[in-house]
């Protein structure tokens, strides 16, 4: 079996690939790159693995990439609807025509029924998959415990918690677990995920509560300081988040209040076949290594 993983320079697949390769032999796994020159590509050139170039704007690289591939991690790429859908269709179409068994697509948390913007945006993919014919497994990734590091960072300087997201809960995840649970989808029996939809979180919490795990391993007293949207806004701008993140940044807070990001279960720890990493402990080894 011959496993193709997309993205391989990025934080998730990168990880995705480190546990793939504790799993099967180098001659198993391909690692699916822009930039075939970049440090992380040589590095697995190193290891004696076969890299190929996937750049989902240029279809002619994944109908050669794909080729001989049995099955497919399609990362998620970020950006406006409509670019994330040529990246992401161009990807689909040319699993199809190369006979792709199997595909795996990280979406995001109850994607379906969900009108938080990028649920949205995730779930017109998960069809692309699913319409496509191609057997498919999608991993509904709620929110990266990393995604917080930057905020943290400003607490830790002295800044505040700020947020607009109310009593909003998240169900957090640390970003090694979801790659872990990744790569044992990948490696499975046939047949034993097929045509599976898994939501992979971690226990819901609010921003309040998240902030008093952090105090407890910063050994610190972080106050949140819970404020409307405009306020929020106006917060980072005055922080120097550049403008054009502004609406963004605004809408996930709306999203995350509005209950986006609440899970109602988790498959994790079903596709782990362990316990999930406790957020604490995930804090732990983030800023460990930060
Ligand atoms: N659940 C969450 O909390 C959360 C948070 C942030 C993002 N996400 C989503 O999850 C995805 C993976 O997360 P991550 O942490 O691995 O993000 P990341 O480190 O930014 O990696 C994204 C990867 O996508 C690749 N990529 C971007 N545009 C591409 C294109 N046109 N063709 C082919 N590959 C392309 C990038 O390639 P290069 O290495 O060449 O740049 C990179 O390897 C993100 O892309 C985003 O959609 C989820």
């Amino acid at each position: 079996m011959r496993i193709l993983v997309t993205g391989a320079n990025g934080n998730l697949g990168s990880k995705i690939v480190e546990y793939l390769l504790t799993k099967l032999s180098v001659e198993e796994i391909i690692v699916g790159v822009r930039n075939e020159q970049s440090e992380k590509a040589q590095n697995y050139k190193e290891q004696g693995l076969e890299v190929r170039v996937t750049d989902f704007e240029n279809p002619e690289t994944l109908k050669i990439a794909f080729t001989d591939v049995d099955r497919l991690f399609i990362i998620s790429t970020f950006g406006d609807y409509e670019t994330v859908m040529r990246q992401h269709t161009n990807a689909a179409n040319a699993a199809k025509v190369t006979g792709v068994k199997q595909v795996i697509y990280p979406s995001v948390t109850r994607a379906e029924g969900n009108d938080f913007f990028l649920a949205v945006m995730h779930r017109a993919r998960e069809l692309t998959i699913i319409e496509s014919g191609i057997p498919y497994v999608i991993l509904r990734n709620n929110w990266y415990v990393e995604n917080e590091l930057g905020t943290i960072q400003g607490c830790m300087a002295g800044a505040p918690w700020v947020t607009s997201a109310g009593e909003g809960k998240i169900g957090w995840v640390y970003r090694p677990d979801l790659a872990e649970a990744a790569a044992n989808v990948l490696v499975a029996e046939d047949h034993k995920h097929e045509n599976k939809i898994y939501e992979l979180s971690g226990e819901n919490l609010t921003q309040q509560q998240f902030v008093d795990t952090l105090n407890k391993v910063l050994e610190k007293d972080i106050s949140v300081l819970a404020v409307d949207d405009a306020s929020y806004e106006e917060m980072l701008r005055g922080a120097g988040i550049p403008e054009a993140y502004l609406p963004m940044l605004v809408m996930t807070q709306k999203g995350i209040r509005d209950g986006g990001l609440e899970s109602t279960h988790s498959d994790l720890e079903f596709l782990l076949e362990r316990k999930a990493t406790p957020l604490k402990q995930a804090l732990v080894q983030l800023l460990g290594n930060n």
